[in-house]
């Protein structure tokens, strides 16, 4: 069986076929970039009604089909923004209605576990998120997968975003800073907030600009906001690890591409006897793979859908999917 999966939650929309057993047939995907300011939901919507066909086309090239090959069309129910939500939900339905072929609602924060879980080998792992709009810390934990912990503003990667802004790096500024920070040396004072298993960053984005307009060196306050930021996510993803006794770490979300947050991360694993795991880049950001293979996961246990179940969820959270596919105790 092979499953076509549409990604649009954000400003990324992303086409994947997968087949039966995870192999990963097709995977493209193109961003919408504002050229001023932050995302506009409207216009992430119609660029990716603009992209889904000729990228659809692109990814059955790739992979040698044709849509008489598939056999269930999965797309992103939630969490994320509705016009891009409902686009793309949408274009989900044309081809389930126009093919004869089963659709399915995935929940985008699961299928970037799954994922992970399908390209790195690893079982049973503990999910740092972190992405622009989510920072999640994600398990499986009786029956379902749990947020164990997460951000209490904004998603980590929007505090760089904005922070990039507002310095004149062009969007999206995570790697921006990443290369700045690469010349910076000193640890400027900045609020660390961990809040039991939460995290906080708005106050940090405050305090960073003020001291942006204060004189700081602009390497120094990228060094800075990486050090602080990727310590309380390791934190908070350490002590999850600790209550779960679990000892894989999985990486997921655009930021996790971050060489030093990776290195951090690793170096907690290492000290508890645990393993890190990060997908490659192309599985990290926003992607239609994940969430065809995510499709097809729930296809195989069971689950169906008619066009009445597919209403788009904005707000979907993590714990309101059963995943029948994982019975309980177990991490198959
Ligand atoms: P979601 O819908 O899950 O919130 P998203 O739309 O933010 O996702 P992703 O592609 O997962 O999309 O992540 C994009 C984010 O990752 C941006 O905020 C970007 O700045 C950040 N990012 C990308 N590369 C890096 C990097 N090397 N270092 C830090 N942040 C990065
Ligand atoms: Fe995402």
């Amino acid at each position: 069986m092979i499953c076509l999966g549409l990604e649009g939650t954000a400003h990324t929309i992303g086409i994947g076929l997968v087949d039966h057993d995870g192999n990963i047939l097709a995977n493209r995907a193109e961003m919408y970039r504002p050229t001023v300011g932050g995302i506009h939901p409207r216009e992430a919507a119609n660029h990716h009604a603009k992209k889904i066909h000729p990228l659809l086309l692109s990814a059955l090239e790739d992979a040698g089909i044709s849509l008489s090959n598939l056999e269930l069309i999965a797309f992103s129910q939630g969490p994320g923004l509705g016009p891009s939500l409902r686009t793309v939900a949408t274009a989900a339905r044309a081809l389930s209605l126009s093919l004869g072929i089963p659709i399915i609602g995935v929940n985008h924060c699961i299928a970037h576990l799954e994922i992970g879980r399908i390209v790195t080998h690893c079982r049973d792992p503990v999910l740092l998120y972190l992405s622009g709009g989510n920072t999640q810390v994600i398990s499986y934990a009786n029956g379902r997968y749990r947020i164990f912990g997460e951000t209490l503003d904004i998603g980590l990667g929007n505090l760089l975003d904005k922070f990039g802004r507002e310095v004149s790096f062009p969007f999206p500024s995570g790697p921006l800073v990443e290369k700045a920070a690469l010349k910076g040396s000193e640890l400027l004072s900045l609020p660390y907030t961990v809040k039991g298993m939460d995290v906080a960053f708005s106050g940090i984005l405050t305090a960073a600009l003020t001291l942006h307009r204060n004189g700081s060196r602009l390497e120094d306050l990228c060094f800075s906001l990486q050090e602080v930021t990727f310590s309380m996510v390791t934190e908070v993803a350490e002590r999850a690890m600790a209550h779960l006794e679990k000892d894989e770490i999985l990486l997921g979300g655009g930021v996790a591409c971050n060489s030093r947050l990776q290195e951090m991360v690793s170096t907690m694993a290492e000290e508890r006897g645990a393993d890190m795991t990060v997908p490659p880049p192309e599985f990290c950001v926003d992607n239609g793979a994940m969430i065809a293979w995510t499709g097809l996961l729930m296809h195989r246990s069971g689950v169906r859908m008619g066009i009445e179940d597919t209403m788009v969820e904005q707000n979907m959270r993590t714990d309101s999917t059963e995943v029948p596919w994982l019975s309980p105790g177990t991490t198959a």
